[in-house]
């Protein structure tokens, strides 16, 4: 496996008039060629922030990037660090190297501009291609993400689209340039659950054919089982396990995520696959972060979750958790 993106130690923070969020606390994660990460977790968790701050899409200030490092592997040269790039280096990856896919396609495109020039800017923008080379290419694209009547198409607007077509031209214009990552935010929330579907099999099918790896920001467990090779489970900013789906199904090792498993009536089956409630509430994300975000509601918490903020440990292959207490043996871990 070789990796495409290495993310390390993020901390993000929200200087806001009522006071400071602490929106991401030391997150860690890698992301190899090609594979599907899945990032779950309630609402507020910091999904979207993580990812949105690799593109420079926070809106700074209120946000401030506090710490961290984020090596992209995927340029010619040398790894770079997203964080570090300027206005010109960043542009250059955003939307070529790395295409986002967002959950409302229709405030993500441009109202005024047609579907054919916004994809073929890009084309041309980011590969370098003539006007009439990258309009065929757009076209073969939106053939490809299954429009029909694509060379009509191409003059539309976004409103004249469907939902479930507009989220197929958001995946066109994220994979027109073959990028090497497509960050995926909650893309199919807003659509029935047969459009859902077609969308997540779109998306998997293109992903083989060019070799892309995704990150998939979703409340929807079902999804995950049927499309991530891993997955990031995130609680109030803090990255709490991250491990291979199976894994995680079958061996879930923290007590947020055991929590969801066990809550959830049935993953791969018809029911109602979306993130059950746990008795209780997130923190409140002001408060500074000194222990263990999850202890009010875990069932495990003893004296060291309420003294140290437990931070991410290997436990096996490609299986990393934040926390003090070994599930498995039922008592608080002693070499962490
Ligand atoms: N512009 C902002 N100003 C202040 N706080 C913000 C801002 N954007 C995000 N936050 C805070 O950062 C935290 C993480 O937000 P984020 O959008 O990443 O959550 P999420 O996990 O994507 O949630 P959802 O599932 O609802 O999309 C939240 O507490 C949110 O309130
Ligand atoms: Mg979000």
């Amino acid at each position: 496996m070789t990796k495409i993106l290495s993310v390390k130690n993020l901390v993000i923070k929200f200087y806001t008039f009522d006071g400071v969020v602490h929106a991401l606390n030391n997150v860690s994660f890698d992301l190899e060629e090609g594979e599907t990460l899945a990032i779950v977790g309630e609402s507020g968790s910091g999904k979207s922030v993580s990812m949105l701050s690799l593109l420079h899409l926070l809106p700074m200030p209120p946000a401030k990037i506090e710490n961290g490092e984020a090596y992209f592997y995927g340029n010619e040269e040398e790894p770079v660090d997203l964080l570090k790039l300027n206005r010109s280096g960043i542009s250059k990856i955003r939307g070529g190297k790395i295409g986002f896919i967002f959950q409302d396609a229709l405030s993500a495109l441009n109202p005024v501009m047609t579907i054919g020039r916004q994809i073929s800017e890009s084309i041309i923008e980011h590969l370098g291609l003539s006007h009439a080379k990258a309009k065929e290419k757009t076209i073969e694209l939106l053939k490809r993400v299954g429009i029909p009547g694509a060379r009509q198409r191409y003059d539309n607007f976004p409103h004249q689209f469907s939902g479930g077509m507009r989220q197929r031209v958001m995946i066109a214009v994220s994979m027109a340039c073959t990028p090497k990552i497509v960050i995926a935010d909650e893309p199919t929330t807003a659509l029935d659950v047969t459009v859902q579907a077609q969308i997540v099999d779109l998306t998997k099918e293109l992903q083989k054919e060019f070799n892309i790896a995704v990150v998939w920001i979703t409340h929807d467990l079902g999804v995950v089982a049927g499309m991530a090779d891993r997955v990031l489970v995130m609680y109030a900013g803090s990255p709490v396990e991250i491990a291979n789906a199976q894994d995680l199904y079958s061996n879930p090792q923290h007590p947020y995520t055991i929590g969801l498993m066990n809550a959830l009536p049935n993953v791969k089956g018809d029911g109602d696959s979306r993130l059950a409630s746990i008795d209780g509430i997130p923190p409140d994300l002001m408060d500074e972060p000194r222990h263990c975000q999850f202890a009010w509601r875990c069932p495990h918490a003893f004296d060291r979750c309420w003294e140290e903020i437990p931070q991410q440990v290997s436990v096996g292959e490609n299986h990393v958790v934040s926390c003090f207490f070994d599930v498995e043996n039922g008592r608080p871990k002693e070499n962490v």
